[in-house]
């Protein structure tokens, strides 16, 4: 079972081959839109939208090029549904339902997020086995999730405001750190010393698994504005920042850990490349005899990979479109078949 994998829910055009018989994937190709919406400071959907027309159709060809196989060797095509900009996932589910109706073979629906949860699989080491508990931490979802086995998931807590990768952005910006702001912050950070400024780990002193994120961008701001604003300053803030973060993730997944009698931890979204949060989410790991994976670096962020495997995994199951129409929606729970 040949997959083509299709995503465009956001700023990224992905496109991959997933072998899904021999569990290998044949090749992933990526176009990233960061130069086009830098100038705006923020994803502009439209001109996303128009992008993705433009970008998939190549990266088909690359994609099929670099697996060295033909169109006609692709046995189903899998592409995001849910959730993300309603315009740009329009974009990829009309390309991929209109090729499967050429090509005459099965499309198949997928959750963006049941992508990231599965990311860990394409790891060429040893992958987790179930039952685990997945954190996903992305620019939209910030969520602990309790996976029994495919397609059984339980959510234990998601975040109640902003995701953590965008605090992470929106905190970058009121730094004046160019878009997008995550990975910048995080570079940032590495520069600052620690505990030079106190900021509140949101939602930890009362019971519970969700969490709450936009309340420490305005704790930053005020900080930013009432320190002499120096470039060591803005170091140390971020420093501060990343640290509250990634403190308030890493006491979520212990709770979640515990209370589920779980020993495995995945870890995926785009969030999960930030250095502190694995550093310290290894610590824990370690202290109480648990394990934690994360996919290959180069699928933490939004790609088609995921995608594809998703959607070898879901056409094992008997999942599949059932008709020609086109369904995508800009917000959706996980279990949405
Ligand atoms: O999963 P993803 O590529 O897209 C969504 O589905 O949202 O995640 C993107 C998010 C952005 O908010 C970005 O700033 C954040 O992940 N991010 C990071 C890092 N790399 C990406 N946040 C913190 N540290 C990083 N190293
Ligand atoms: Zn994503």
């Amino acid at each position: 079972m040949i997959v083509l994998g299709i995503e465009t829910s956001c700023d990224e055009t992905g496109v991959a081959i997933y072998d899904g018989k021999n569990g290998r994937l044949l090749s992933n190709a990526l176009y990233s839109q960061i130069d086009l919406h830098a100038q705006y400071g923020g994803v502009v959907p439209e001109l996303a939208s128009r992008d993705h027309v433009a970008k998939l159709k190549p990266l088909v060809y690359e994609a099929l090029a670099e697996a060295k196989i033909t169109l006609k060797e692709i046995d189903a095509i899998a592409y995001t549904a849910m959730p993300g900009l309603v315009g740009a996932l329009m974009v990829g589910a009309a390309f991929a339902k209109a090729l499967a109706y050429m090509l005459d073979i099965p499309s198949v629906a997928i959750h963006h997020m049941e992508g990231h949860l599965l990311a860990p699989l394409l790891s060429e080491g040893e992958k987790p086995d179930y039952p685990y508990v997945a954190l996903l931490v992305s620019g939209g979802h910030t969520q602990l999730i309790e996976v029994d086995g495919f397609g059984q998931y339980k959510l234990l807590g998601e975040s109640i405001d902003d995701a953590a990768g965008e605090a992470f952005d929106k905190t970058a910006k009121l730094l004046g750190l160019p878009y997008p702001g995550g990975p910048h912050l995080a570079k940032l950070a590495e520069k600052g010393k620690p505990d030079q400024f106190e900021l509140p780990r949101p939602m930890c002193d009362r019971p519970g698994l969700d969490f709450s994120f936009s309340g420490l961008k305005t704790a930053v701001l005020n900080t930013w504005q009432q320190s002499d604003q120096s470039d060591q300053t803005k170091a140390d803030i971020a420093n501060a920042f990343q640290q509250a973060v990634v403190d308030t993730i890493v006491i979520k997944c212990k709770r979640a850990l515990k209370q589920s009698k779980v020993k495995n931890l995945v870890v995926a979204g785009g969030v999960s490349a930030n250095k502190h949060l694995r550093e310290k989410l290894q610590q824990l790991a370690d202290k109480n005899s648990w394990r934690v994976f994360y996919p290959p670096m180069a699928y933490c962020t939004d790609n088609g990979a995921m995608i594809a495997i998703a959607g070898a995994y879901r056409l094992q199951h008997g999942f599949v479109d059932q008709d020609m129409s086109i369904e995508v929606k800009p917000r959706a729970p996980l279990n949405h078949t």
